[in-house]
C-alpha cells in the first residue's frame, strides 16, 4: 500500500529517539532495530535493569544508547524521563510509547480499579509522554510519535480482556486524530498494531476470573517474531504509514467488519460458540521456547 504522507519523514540516521517500554520483548527489539537504522536511543522502562540490558545490546552492536527509569503512570516520572533523554541526546525526533500491561478475565469479575489502572498505563501513559514531547516537536516542525496499540483495539474479539481492548481502541483513536493534527505541525504519527507476536507478556499475567477462555484475534493468523515486528514498524515509519499492523490479513478483517459491524459481532460470537477461540498458528521454531 503506497501512502503519500504530507509530513516530511524523520530519517532514523542520527535521530534522537526515546522508546518508553523498551526494556524487553517488542520494545527492546524495536529500539535495536531503530538503532540498526542509525537512531540514537534512550531506552526507558519501569524495569530499569531491562532497559540497561537493551541499551547495552545496542552499544555492543556499535550504536548509541542510554537507559532511563520511567513509570508511565506518573506525570513527574514521565517528565523526568523526557528531560533526561533530551539532556543525553538533544531534542527528541522520535518518541515511541510502547509501555503496556495485560490482565484477563470476564468483564463482571474485573474491578473498576483494574479498568482504571489499565487505562492509566496503556492510554494515559502515552498522553503524558505526548504532552511532554509534542510542544518541542511542533516548535521544531519535526518529529515522529509512535504508539503501540493492538489488534484488540481494531476489531472485537478480546472478550477475555475488555479493559485491555478498550485501552488499545483509545490508543488507535488518539493516534489517528494526532496524525491528522500533526499534519499541520510537521509531526508524523504511526500506530503499531500488533497481532499475535511471540513475547513473554502473558507470563505472570493477572487473571480476574477462575474459569474463562482466552480469546485471540483469529485462527487464520500466524504468530510473528519480535524481530519481524520491529522491521515491519521501522519500514512502515519510513514509508509514512500511520496504522502499521504486523499482519496484512487485518485489512480483510477490517473491510468485512466495515461492511456490517453488527454482522461481524454476531459472526464472532458464532465462532466462539463453535469452539474456535481464535488462537493463531505458532510456527515450529517458536514452539521450543514458547512462553
Ligand atoms: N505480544 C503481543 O502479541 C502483543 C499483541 C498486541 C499488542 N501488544 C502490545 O505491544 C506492547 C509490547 O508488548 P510485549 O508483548 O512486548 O509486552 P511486555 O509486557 O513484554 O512489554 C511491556 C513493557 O512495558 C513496560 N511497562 C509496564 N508498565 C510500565 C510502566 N508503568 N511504566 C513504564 N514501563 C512499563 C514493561 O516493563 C515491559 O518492558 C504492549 O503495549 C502490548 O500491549 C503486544
Amino acid at each position: 500500500m503506497t501512502i503519500h504522507n504530507p509530513v516530511p519523514p524523520v530519517p532514523f540516521a542520527g535521530a534522537a529517539t526515546l522508546v518508553i517500554g523498551g526494556g524487553r520483548n517488542i520494545g527492546r527489539e524495536v529500539a535495536r532495530e531503530f538503532a540498526r537504522r542509525g537512531a540514537r536511543l534512550a531506552v526507558a522502562d519501569l524495569d530499569l535493569e531491562g532497559a540497561e540490558e537493551a541499551a547495552a545490546l545496542i552499544r555492543e552492536a556499535g550504536g548509541e544508547a542510554v537507559a532511563l527509569p520511567c513509570d508511565v503512570s506518573s506525570d513527574a516520572s514521565v517528565k523526568a524521563t523526557v528531560a533526561s533523554a533530551e539532556a543525553a541526546l538533544g531534542p527528541l525526533a522520535i518518541l515511541m510509547n510502547n509501555a503496556g500491561i495485560l490482565s484477563g478475565g470476564n468483564p463482571e469479575d474485573i474491578p473498576v480499579a483494574a479498568w482504571q489502572q489499565m487505562m492509566d498505563i496503556n492510554f494515559f501513559g502515552m498522553v503524558r509522554a505526548i504532552e511532554a514531547v509534542l510542544p518541542g516537536m511542533i516548535a521544531r516542525r519535526r518529529g515522529h510519535v509512535v504508539n503501540t496499540a493492538s489488534f484488540a483495539g481494531l476489531y472485537p474479539f478480546a472478550t477475555s480482556r475488555m479493559h485491555y481492548a478498550a485501552s488499545k481502541a483509545a490508543v488507535v483513536s488518539l493516534s489517528e486524530n494526532l496524525a491528522v493534527y500533526g499534519m499541520d505541525h510537521g509531526v508524523r504519527v504511526s500506530c503499531l498494531c500488533p497481532g499475535p507476536v511471540m513475547t513473554t507478556s502473558v507470563l505472570g499475567m493477572k487473571h480476574w476470573s477462575e474459569n474463562y477462555t482466552m480469546r485471540a484475534p483469529g485462527s487464520h493468523l500466524t504468530v510473528k517474531s519480535q524481530e519481524e515486528t520491529a522491521r515491519i514498524l521501522a519500514d512502515g515509519m519510513e514509508a509514512g504509514r500511520i496504522i502499521v499492523p504486523t499482519h496484512d490479513e487485518v485489512w480483510d478483517t477490517l473491510r468485512e467488519r466495515a461492511a456490517s459491524p453488527d454482522a461481524y459481532v454476531i459472526k464472532k460470537h458464532g465462532e466462539f460458540a463453535s469452539g474456535d477461540s481464535g488462537k493463531p498458528a505458532v510456527p515450529a521454531e517458536f514452539l521450543a521456547n514458547k512462553p
